[in-house]
């Protein structure tokens, strides 16, 4: 199966990013033919500083090597290293309905949120569509914040094959539903630009900052806590099997916990768990002519893939006049 998602440069990757498609993503590579990028085209949306796109790009690429992204096993790139997805994203749009883009959540969200309502916003859904046709994408590993944008990715896929002829593979959303919406440290979801999110690779004292920093309810020390909808107990859980579940629920049920422990747990739970991949995040970081030539052989055997899509795009809306 060809197994590919990506992920917006536009900020440091949390915990969200992490569960919800980084380490799926680090798990397919093993038994599937997988494709990863980093969507620096997708990131101009939102980010108008050129420094801040470079430096988040760089470290996006050493945080997937660092956690076990394999250049050897998969196709790993950075989106704009492939230029020709912005041509496919033009032959895509004339298939894609105004309503279909007036419908996003995701853009009605962000421009509520204030980032301006401009017409690369409005059609990032096209240039995602792009993404995962140019490469003949089957399965796309994401959170359920991109379900819809799934949706609309199939529905242009399928109108492009019935107004032209068959040319893409129609692809199949992976949304794993316990893992799909991580909560911030204020409850809504994690995010890179709500303020709320909590770093994979953040220095000891920013960790323990945001991790104290977690909205707990004023329930006394002597009671029971609730556990639904409880951000601590969610967080934590991430990191927990079936059996450390069950105990943190007991725990929580047991009158006389108090969150601060539980948080300080948390804290060491979190630091322990990234330790290993760490100290290979900082050699990566020194590094930046390794990490650039991973990047280019990457898009490299993207390109390869992305050439025979394109050129069946082009030829089947008939730009080959000279055919
Ligand atoms: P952000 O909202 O932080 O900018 P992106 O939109 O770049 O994140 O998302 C990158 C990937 O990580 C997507 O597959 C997305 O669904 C997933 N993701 C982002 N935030 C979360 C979250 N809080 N919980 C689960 N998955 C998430
Ligand atoms: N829109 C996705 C997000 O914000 C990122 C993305 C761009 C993507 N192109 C993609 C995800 C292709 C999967 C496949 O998370």
């Amino acid at each position: 199966m060809r197994v590919l998602s990506g992920i917006q440069p536009s900020g440091s990757l949390h915990l969200g990013n992490y569960f919800g498609m980084m380490k799926r993503m680090v798990d397919y590579q093993e038994k599937n033919e997988l494709f990863c990028f980093l969507v620096n085209y997708h990131a101009l949306t939102s980010v108008f500083d050129a420094a801040f796109l470079r430096r988040q790009t760089f470290e996006a690429a050493c945080d997937f090597l660092a956690l076990g992204l394999d250049p050897a096993k998969s196709v790993f790139y950075v989106q704009s290293d492939v230029p020709e997805v912005t041509e496919l994203t033009w032959l895509l749009s004339n298939v894609t309905g105004m309503g279909l883009l007036e419908r996003s959540h995701s853009y009605k969200d962000k421009v509520a949120r204030g980032i301006a309502a401009g017409h690369g916003l409005f059609s990032y859904p096209v240039l995602m569509a792009a993404d995962i046709l140019l490469y003949g994408g089957e399965i796309v590993p994401v959170g359920k914040d991109q379900k819809q944008h799934l949706e609309i990715t199939r529905d242009i896929a399928m109108r492009f094959n019935h107004t032209y002829g068959e040319t893409f593979v129609v692809p199949e959303p992976d949304i794993e539903e316990d893992l799909a919406a991580v909560p911030g440290v204020d409850g809504q979801k994690m995010s890179k630009s709500y303020g709320n999110a909590i770093e994979i690779f953040a220095d000891a004292k920013t960790l323990r900052e945001k991790i104290m920093g977690i909205k707990t309810d004023s329930t006394p020390v002597n009671e029971p806590k609730p556990i639904e909808g409880n951000i601590l107990f969610r967080l934590y859980s991430l990191f927990l099997d079936d059996t450390g579940k069950a105990e943190l629920e007991e725990r929580f049920l047991t009158p006389g916990l108090r969150y601060g422990d539980v948080k300080k747990e948390l804290l060491a739970t979190v630091w322990e768990y990234f330790a290993p991949y760490r100290q290979e995040r900082e050699r990566l970081a020194r590094d930046k002519g390794y990490v650039a030539g991973i990047m280019q052989q990457g898009a490299d055997r993207a390109r390869q893939v992305a050439t025979v899509y394109l050129e069946r795009a082009r030829h089947n809306v008939g730009l080959d006049y000279w055919e």
